[in-house]
């Protein structure tokens, strides 16, 4: 079994043409007060989610006109939000209303769904630094699909590097509610692709395995998954991949693991709304079970992935004829 084409089916096969759309959300559309074609977007300079990195976001994916598990993206946004002391000025019901319109304005039937909420202004009248002083604002957009690896580089498997930084400490900033500090992220990923790598995973400061940016790590040794316990995002992929693992009669442990376990392992793989299960080739140049690319476990749940999303399992269905571009 080999790892199937996902982005080349998305942009070659029927059921996943893009549906009539105005020429001027050919990029994508956003959610700034209004819905809008994307580089028309702006949010104020003066808002703390810009300034101070004060937010919390989410992202789901669509493919082939299904929206990914959105349910379970709105209650992961609600519980990140509580934990910032934030409040969506809209509740799911309009939030996914809103998504939906994006999706519908850019006619895309494979994107990635963004929103966040941001702390906003300080309200006239309002005390600084109390959490319910501030004029929280709700943003969003729809773009194409992205890849954290196309084809090619889940057909051969990514180069992963152990980063030499850390992961932000999780009593600074809870990786559990999805947000915007991503400077350790963004570092060690330049760091990895100068040094000739596809992307970095870090340890948080006990050398324990936390997460890549925008990803989670699974390693597989003598058939069992292993996943971080702490430290980490609970990804939706990350969850997914759990559940199909069960169907497959595979066994996964959540627990603490170290980056020589990584290393040590038969194969591994990355897991990321933005990519679905993302094979992993080799770590710090050691190439995975001793044969280049894709391990035969991996595959497998990688493929099924698609399958069963493209089944429409745990998909909400977009009916684009209830728009007509102008
Ligand atoms: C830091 C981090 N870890 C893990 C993930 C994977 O989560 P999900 O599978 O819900 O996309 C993301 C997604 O963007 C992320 O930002």
């Amino acid at each position: 079994m080999s790892i199937i084409p996902v982005q080349e089916i998305m942009l070659s096969h029927p059921e996943h043409a893009r549906a009539p759309h105005d020429p001027a959300f050919e990029s994508g559309a956003a959610y700034a007060g209004k819905i809008c074609p994307i580089s028309e977007a702006s949010i104020p300079i003066l808002d703390l989610g810009f300034r101070h990195g004060d937010a919390a976001y989410d992202v789901v994916s669509i493919s082939k006109g299904l929206i990914f598990r959105l349910d379970d993206h709105l209650e992961r946004f609600a519980r990140s939000s509580a934990k910032f002391r934030l409040r969506n000025p809209f509740d799911n019901h309009r939030t996914s209303e809103i998504l939906i319109e994006l999706v519908k304005h850019a006619g895309t039937k494979d994107a990635y769904i963004w929103w966040c909420v941001t702390r906003g202004r300080l309200a006239a009248g309002g005390r600084p630094y109390h959490a319910d002083s501030y004029e929280n604002q709700f943003y969003a957009y729809v773009v194409p699909y992205r890849f954290i690896a196309d084809d090619s580089v889940r057909q051969r498997g990514m180069r992963l590097q152990i980063s030499s930084f850390i992961r932000i400490p999780e009593r600074s900033v809870d990786p559990t509610a999805k947000n915007f500090h991503w400077l350790d992220l963004q570092l060690a990923h330049f760091k990895a692709c100068d040094e000739g790598f596809d992307l970095p995973v870090l340890c948080d400061a006990n050398g324990k395995l936390t997460e890549a940016p925008g990803a989670n790590i699974f390693f597989i040794k003598d058939r069992v998954i292993y996943t971080p316990d702490h430290g980490v995002l609970e990804g939706v992929t990350r969850r997914t991949t759990m559940e199909l693992a069960a169907e497959l009669g595979l066994t996964v442990r959540v627990e603490a693991v170290d980056a020589e376990q990584l290393k040590n392992a038969d194969e591994a793989f990355l897991t990321s709304t933005a990519g679905g299960i993302m094979p992993i080739d080799s770590v710090d140049e050691t190439v995975l079970g001793g044969t280049p690319g894709p391990g035969e476990l991996t595959t497998l749940l990688h493929n099924l992935y698609w399958k069963k999303r493209w089944e429409g399992w745990r998909g909400t269905k977009v009916d684009y004829t209830q728009y007509s571009p102008a």
